[in-house]
């Protein structure tokens, strides 16, 4: 709910409160963002310092308030010039030269429904009810025109923000910078929780406090990226998974994007978020706008896990869209691991045949599939099958693997281009290079020039032709490379700096026409893994593929990385054989499932060179996975004990529960085993506290498996003591091997 009190706005969810107020100077002043609180009218003096400018050297605003200092406000959106030495949130160059602005308060609009951002993705109403508010704000000297837009998604306790320029002068001005949201605290011990990594190395969760300086987490690779992904969180003071005030806030967009917290030295926090002003400047000529991707905020007082379902909640009812937002996720046998390149219709058709007498649902067909792609150095861009795998064409082999029972899905890698290929000997002038530079190659490919419309229609049109050859249901959208060489040849040297972002504009359009021509498709986007984790992708492919790695220690850290912003429901996991391919691990098969089923349930190996007695857990893990599948893909998640590590003395522990509280499922995974251990405990989590629940490691509750009857209080803080650990110790001369990484799962239902 909106309000308007006076001066001030109330911006309410059902637990949170965002205000802020016009200043006599017509700066918007922020005064709270936290558990909600109630204001009876527009009287805030109890929120107002109350104390006149600091001295020393800071320069006050203006002779007429010769008390405000702009370093000190704690605003909405800060700019420079005018006394704010804080990261700014816009930055303008004017045709004389200057970059000093001044926004100051014109009027607001109260609407309703979720936002519209021309060209980028946005989130959706969901069917409820979303207030918004704009604020229009005007440069003091030149008149340039702000909008800072609101909207409130009071059920989730989320507030998305986003921000436009207009310039409504008479010559055309270079934007080199407009964030999306900004918050600034008058106070401070706060801690940057960021989440970092690389390719098979994706989302280690960093804690930094936000003592002193700034602190910057970005990406340049043009994409979201592995290095840094767009998701952030703000802790202040002590917080942990169930305690503490946290802050979440993340970034529609898949380009490159910053995140900047900042403490001044008068105590005041700032946390910016928006596109990467590095590499970014955009002209705009009289009469044009500039829209910032939107930005979306959460807060809890119960710690990070109440911050992560609040996220949750909103990626899954907001974010998410189209036929598959709800549907349960097809558990499916990928190629890539058991074939590679090296792949034959024969091979091709023993895998679909051997997925669907397991009990998968769809049979993927990864790369290498097209025209003479038996290696990765060429054919990207000649999207047709390759006929020597494909003698009689590629709809006969799926015909073929439908009559088996099984969906088929195809892996495509549209946005680049091989120099070895015919579309690049067509068509060498649709590339980001410098012209008469050497290039600097990433995994032997080149981006297309998705700037250009004549490229994107390309796409469009050529992933049109493989999406209808075939019975095809599932699509893996990859892409494998950072930029290089950013230049595109259709735009003029001065519009070189929106090479980046018109690239995501153009890559959002080539999605949006795509999706919406093939609702039916499942698409799962994917770039070397997790390189494009993030809210704007999961606007059009309601899934990713989190990361090449698929050894169930690292995934379980990578995995609960992305759990802290990402619901389960978004992010594919896959079962692949030991010794694993990235890093040569042996797992047990129960823990690569239990860790992977917390996941969109794949298998990436070939069951050929498997023993019957896995083939029989395989085909009795795609069992269970399906009863219990909803519990997973709808269900509240709950993180405890440490990320695994290897030689963690504490084991993971993940719960998830349905939403009406009637079934759970909990798994504890432990690093290294430990020697002379002769108990765990798992805790379980969100349960109801008075019910009464049956848990047991059989997913059947058959007769004679450990199984107990226990009240939800109890299994949630006394938790059960379980012996599944405990291995390689001599118990009345029987040895109970449990190996090294061993996970088990419980299994919850209300009595
Ligand atoms: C990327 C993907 C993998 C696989 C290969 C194929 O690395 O992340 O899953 O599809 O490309 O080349």
């Amino acid at each position: 709910m909106i309000r308007k009190l006076d001066d001030l706005f109330v911006l309410n969810t059902d637990a949170t409160t965002y205000a802020f107020r016009v200043t006599n100077g017509g700066h918007l002043k922020h005064l709270y963002y936290g558990k909600r609180i109630t204001f009876d009218n527009g009287d805030v003096s109890f929120l107002e310092e109350g104390r006149e400018l600091p001295p020393g050297n800071t320069s006050y605003y203006s002779d007429a308030h010769r008390h405000i200092s702009l370093e000190y406000l704690c605003t909405e959106m800060s700019s420079r010039g005018k006394g704010d030495l804080g990261e700014t949130f816009i930055d303008v160059t004017f045709p004389d030269g200057t970059g000093t602005t001044d926004f100051l308060y014109e009027g607001y609009e109260l609407g309703t429904g979720s936002p519209n951002l021309d060209g980028l993705p946005s989130s959706h109403d969901g069917g409820a009810k979303v207030e918004n508010l704009t604020v229009t704000l005007k440069d003091s000297h030149t008149g340039l025109t702000l909008e800072l837009s609101y909207f409130v998604y009071a059920d989730c306790d989320v507030i998305t923000r986003s921000s436009r320029v207009v310039n409504s002068l008479s010559e055309s001005v270079v934007l080199n910078r407009l964030m999306s949201s900004q918050l600034d605290f008058a106070d401070g011990d706060f801690t940057l929780h960021t989440f970092t990594g690389g390719w098979v190395n994706e989302m280690h969760r960093n804690d930094i406090p936000v003592t002193s300086g700034k602190y910057i987490n970005s990406s340049i690779t043009g994409t979201s990226s592995n290095r840094a992904n767009p998701f952030v969180m703000l802790s202040k003071g002590i917080a942990d998974e169930e305690h503490g005030d946290v802050y979440g806030l993340n970034l529609v967009y898949s380009g490159n994007h910053f995140e900047c917290a900042e403490k001044t030295i008068h105590g005041k926090t700032r946390i910016l978020n928006g596109i990467n002003p590095e590499g970014f400047s955009f002209v705009l000529e009289p009469g044009d706008s500039f829209i910032a991707p939107e930005s979306v905020m959460t807060f809890s007082p119960i710690g990070y896990g109440g911050m992560s379902r609040n996220m949750h909640r909103f990626v899954g009812h907001h974010i998410l869209r189209g036929q598959w937002e709800e549907r349960p996720r097809p558990v499916l046998l990928n190629s890539w691991e058991a074939c590679y390149f090296d792949l034959s219709e024969e091979k091709i058709l023993g895998l679909a045949q051997q997925a669907a007498s397991l009990g998968a649902e769809l049979f993927v067909l990864d790369d290498g599939w097209f025209g003479q792609r038996t290696e990765d150095t060429r054919s990207l861009g000649d999207w047709h099958p390759n006929p020597d795998i494909f003698p009689e064409g590629l709809a006969s082999c799926v015909n073929k693997i439908r009559d088996m029972g099984i969906d088929f899905g195809i892996w495509v890698e549209p946005e680049m281009v091989n120099v070895d290929s015919d579309l690049y000997r067509a068509h060498p002038d649709w590339v980001i290079d410098i012209p008469g530079r050497e290039h600097s190659e990433g995994r032997n490919q080149r981006l297309l020039d998705l700037t250009r419309t004549d490229v994107q229609d390309y796409i469009i049109e050529a992933m049109s032709g493989v999406f209808s050859s075939a019975d095809i249901s599932y699509i893996k959208w990859d892409m494998n490379r950072v930029f290089s060489d950013v230049h595109s040849r259709a735009l003029p040297p001065e519009r070189q700096g929106e090479v980046y972002h018109r690239y995501a504009l153009g890559l959002y359009r080539v999605m949006d026409a795509l999706t919406k021509k093939f609702p039916h498709i499942l698409f799962e986007g994917c770039a070397s893994g997790g390189g494009r984790t993030d809210l704007g992708m999961l606007c059009y492919f309601p899934q990713i593929w989190g990361s090449d790695n698929t050894d169930a220690i690292c995934r379980a850290d990578i995995q609960e990385g992305y759990s802290y912003g990402y619901p389960l429901s978004v992010i594919s996991a896959h079962v692949s054989t030991v010794p694993n391919h990235q890093t040569g691990r042996i797992t047990p098969m129960e823990t690569r499932y239990a860790v992977a089923s917390f996941g969109l349930l794949g298998y990436e190996l070939d069951p050929g060179k498997l023993s019957e007695e896995e083939l029989t857990q395989i085909k009795e893990q795609i069992a269970t996975y399906k009863e219990w599948r909803d519990v997973y893909f709808h269900g509240e998640f709950y993180r405890a004990g440490s990320s695994a590590g290897l030689a963690n003395a504490e084991p993971t522990t993940w719960t998830v529960v349905s939403p009406d509280k009637s079934r759970a499922i909990g798994m504890n995974l432990q690093g290294l085993g430990k020697p002379y251990s002769h108990f765990e405990f798992y805790k379980a989590a969100g349960l109801k506290p008075g019910s009464l629940y049956e848990i047991s490691t059989s997913p059947s509750f058959d007769e004679g498996s450990e199984k107990y009857i226990v009240r939800g209080d109890a299994l949630m803080n006394a938790g059960i003591r379980t012996r599944t650990f405990l291995h390689g110790t001599h118990i009345n001369d029987e040895i109970r091997h449990y190996p090294d990484f061993a996970a088990t799962l419980f299994y919850i239902r209300e009595r």
